[in-house]
C-alpha cells in the first residue's frame, strides 16, 4: 500500500488488539521518526508496550489497548510541524498495516512530558493492530473547501481529491 491509497484506507482506531508491533516495522517506525525529527527539528519519539499513553478513565470508556504511541513535540511553536509529522507517521504507519488514533486533548500530558526532553509536547498518536479498520467520516466535496480560476491542473485535483468525489 503506497501513501496515497492509506489516505483512502486510514480511519481513527481507538480500539487496539494486544498483538505487539514486530521488531522489524518497529525499526520501520523508528527510521521514520528521525528522519521527520532531522528535517524539521522536532524531538517525535515512539513508545512501545507502554500503555501509559491516555488515563484510565477513558480506556474504561474510549480507548482499548493502546500500547504503542507516538510522541508529538517539539519547540515552541511547533505545533504545526508536529501536525505535518504526525500525518506523515500515520499514513506511513497505515502503509505497514497498521492503524492510528491522534489524541491532542485527552491524553496523559505529564507522563509524555517526562518522556521528552526539552520540548513541549502537542499530543500523541497511538499506533497498534486496530480491532477493527475504522469507519469513514464525513467530508466536504471539492467544490465546497477550493477554487481554481479557469481548468485546475492535474496537481491541484490530486491535492483536494476530485478523483475521489462523485
Ligand atoms: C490534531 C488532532 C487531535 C485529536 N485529538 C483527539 C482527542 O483528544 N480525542 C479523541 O478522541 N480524538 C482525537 N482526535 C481524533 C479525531 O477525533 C479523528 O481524527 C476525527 O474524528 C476524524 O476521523 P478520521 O481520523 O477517521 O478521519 C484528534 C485528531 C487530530 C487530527
Amino acid at each position: 500500500m503506497d501513501m496515497k491509497q492509506a489516505m483512502k484506507e486510514r480511519h481513527m482506531v481507538r480500539k487496539y488488539t494486544d498483538e505487539p508491533i514486530p521488531e522489524d516495522i518497529v525499526e520501520k517506525l523508528n527510521h521514520r521518526v528521525r528522519e521527520n525529527n532531522e528535517q524539521y527539528g522536532l524531538s517525535i519519539k515512539l513508545m512501545t508496550n507502554d500503555d501509559s499513553a491516555v488515563p484510565g478513565v477513558i480506556k474504561l470508556i474510549l480507548a482499548k489497548g493502546v500500547n504503542n504511541f507516538f510522541i508529538m513535540a517539539g519547540p515552541d511553536g511547533a505545533d504545526e510541524l508536529c501536525g505535518y509529522c504526525g500525518a506523515d507517521l500515520m499514513l506511513y504507519a497505515q502503509t505497514l498495516g497498521l492503524n492510528t488514533w491522534w489524541v491532542g486533548g485527552t491524553y496523559n500530558r505529564k507522563g509524555a512530558q517526562e518522556k521528552i526532553e526539552g520540548a513541549k509536547p502537542v499530543g500523541i498518536i497511538a499506533v497498534g493492530y486496530g480491532q477493527t479498520q475504522g469507519v469513514p467520516h464525513k467530508t466536504k466535496t471539492a467544490e465546497q473547501v477550493s477554487s481554481y480560476d479557469g481548468e485546475s491542473p492535474q496537481w491541484f485535483k490530486n491535492g483536494i481529491g476530485i478523483h475521489h468525489q462523485r
